[in-house]
């Protein structure tokens, strides 16, 4: 990870404290951000290399205004057959280079029946079912503690941010749970009757582990899904990966536009 964080910091001299990781078809932000520097994640030592449909696979400084940006376009995921240090490895390079607050943007599907295709969903808290955890084996106490408090994992202050912004720019922004499994195979409809009556809202196969080593490492976390598909089993249809990028590029413009006036004001 150090010749990670070096090779970075010898690339540009935007040192942002906040950063955003796009999800599935959401990549447009990094698009964007002004005083641009990319770096394909091919160029990062140690950096995993995403395989997913729709994941660009860079890493982009830039800045919206005066404010420096880190963004992460594309993630890896359990279903590529990475563990969960890979997919967190990221994460920590942010938080290496001094990234204090991250927001989260994944893909997901709408559990909660009163929720619609193109939504946006402000993640209030998630449900871990992915079967593993990424902070497992040796705690590196200088990082972080060994129990780490997961009861606001998702800045209440940030939260509140987001939706007096939502309703100020007519943006319809609704808060619920976000259930993570780990994929690929999409649910069956009987698996989505009982993410909801768990508690779940949205149903996703990312950001669960980056928020937990987000959280661990005392970052402030802010977390948006976006509902590109009703979960199996709510529409007579069946669930496919192009109505989900179809649905990412449909929204784009509005969680552009979102995004661009959030960052500035989380970073107040
Ligand atoms: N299930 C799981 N992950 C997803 C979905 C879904 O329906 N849509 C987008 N990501």
């Amino acid at each position: 990870m150090t010749d990670a964080i070096e090779y970075l910091q010898s690339l540009t001299s935007i040192r942002p404290k906040i950063a955003v990781v796009l999800g599935s078809g959401l990549g447009g932000f990094a698009e964007e951000l002004s005083d641009r520097r990319e770096i394909p994640y091919t160029e990062i030592p140690g950096w995993p290399r995403s395989t997913a449909i729709g994941h660009a696979g860079k890493l982009v400084f830039g800045r919206i205004g005066r404010l420096g940006v880190a963004a992460m376009s594309g993630r890896v995921h359990l279903y590529e057959g990475y563990g969960p240090q890979a997919v967190t490895f990221g994460v920590r390079v942010l938080r290496a280079l001094g990234i204090e607050s991250i927001v989260f943007t994944n893909a997901a599907g709408g559990i909660n029946l009163t929720l619609e295709r193109g939504g946006l969903v402000l993640i209030s808290d998630h449900i871990n079912l992915q079967g593993s955890n990424p902070l497992m084996g040796p705690n590196d106490d200088s990082i972080g503690p060994r129990f780490p408090d997961m009861s606001e994992a998702y800045s209440k202050e940030y939260r509140e941010t987001a939706k007096a912004l939502a309703h100020e720019m007519g943006i319809k922004l609704t808060e619920g749970v976000y259930v993570a499994l780990s994929g690929p195979s999409y649910e069956t409809p009987a698996e989505i009757r009982f993410l909801r009556t768990i508690g779940a809202d949205v149903v996703g196969m990312s950001t669960v582990p980056e928020v937990i080593v987000a959280n661990h490492m005392g970052m402030k976390v802010l977390g948006l899904s976006c509902v590109t598909n009703m979960a199996a089993g709510i529409l007579p249809q069946k669930i496919n990966h192009e109505e989900v990028l179809e649905t990412g590029a449909m929204v784009r413009d509005t969680l552009v536009r979102f995004m661009k006036a959030l960052l500035p004001r989380l970073a107040e």
